[in-house]
């Protein structure tokens, strides 16, 4: 298993300046962001919000191998210097599909609808493109979420459905060519 400081590669940081008509600023996390990074995706995983994990308790190691390891690029979004969203890309196939990327993404639940998601999604397109991803996929979108609107304003197409994947519902597979 990884750790955060894998993470630090030099050729960064991130553009940063105003998203989202907020002042945020999203760069590459870093040794410092994993302690609130880590209690801002329990908070998530806590409530069930997005994501496959069992709702409850989400141990440091979990959340490390889910959200920071074996990733090609992971961001935070801070305003007023505290943490309020995150992303991280990576492959989501091996070898010949491995052109196609995967993210996952949150914003804490008391700044959601001010636009900070679309610009972390935004965001991500620049920097999967910038790591020679030509293709952004997500795999398990629960066909409750509210962001299904947002990817489908941004682009992306349903190109797949799983019959009752978590907990009874179906969810989406979501591709956009970058
Ligand atoms: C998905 C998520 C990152 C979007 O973040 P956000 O900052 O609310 O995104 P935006 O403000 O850009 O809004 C995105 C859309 O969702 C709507 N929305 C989502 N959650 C909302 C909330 N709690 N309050 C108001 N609007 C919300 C917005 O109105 C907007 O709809 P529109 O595109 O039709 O205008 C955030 O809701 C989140 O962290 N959810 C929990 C984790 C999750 O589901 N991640 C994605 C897994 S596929």
């Amino acid at each position: 298993m990884g750790t955060v400081d894998s993470l630090m590669n030099p050729y960064l940081p991130l553009a940063q300046g105003a998203h989202a008509g907020l002042d945020i600023v999203v760069s590459e996390a870093g040794p410092a962001d994993h302690d609130e990074l880590y209690s801002a995706f329990a908070g998530i995983v806590t409530a069930g919000e997005g994501y496959p994990q069992a709702p409850g308790p989400l141990s440091v190691a979990d959340f490390d191998d889910y959200w920071l390891d074996h990733k090609s690029l992971v961001a935070v979004a801070r305003l007023a210097g505290r943490l309020v969203g995150s992303y991280y890309l990576k492959p989501n196939f091996a070898g010949r599909a491995a052109h196609i990327a995967n993210a996952g993404y949150f914003v804490v639940p008391e700044l959601r609808g001010r636009g900070i998601g679309e610009a972390l999604v935004r965001h991500s397109f620049d920097e999967a493109r910038r790591l020679g991803f030509d293709a952004l996929q997500f795999n398990l979108v629960f066909e409750s979420n509210p962001a299904r609107r947002l990817y489908e304003r941004l682009g992306f197409q349903a190109v797949g459905r799983v019959p009752e994947a978590v907990d009874g519902e179906d969810a989406i597979v979501y591709w956009r060519r970058l």
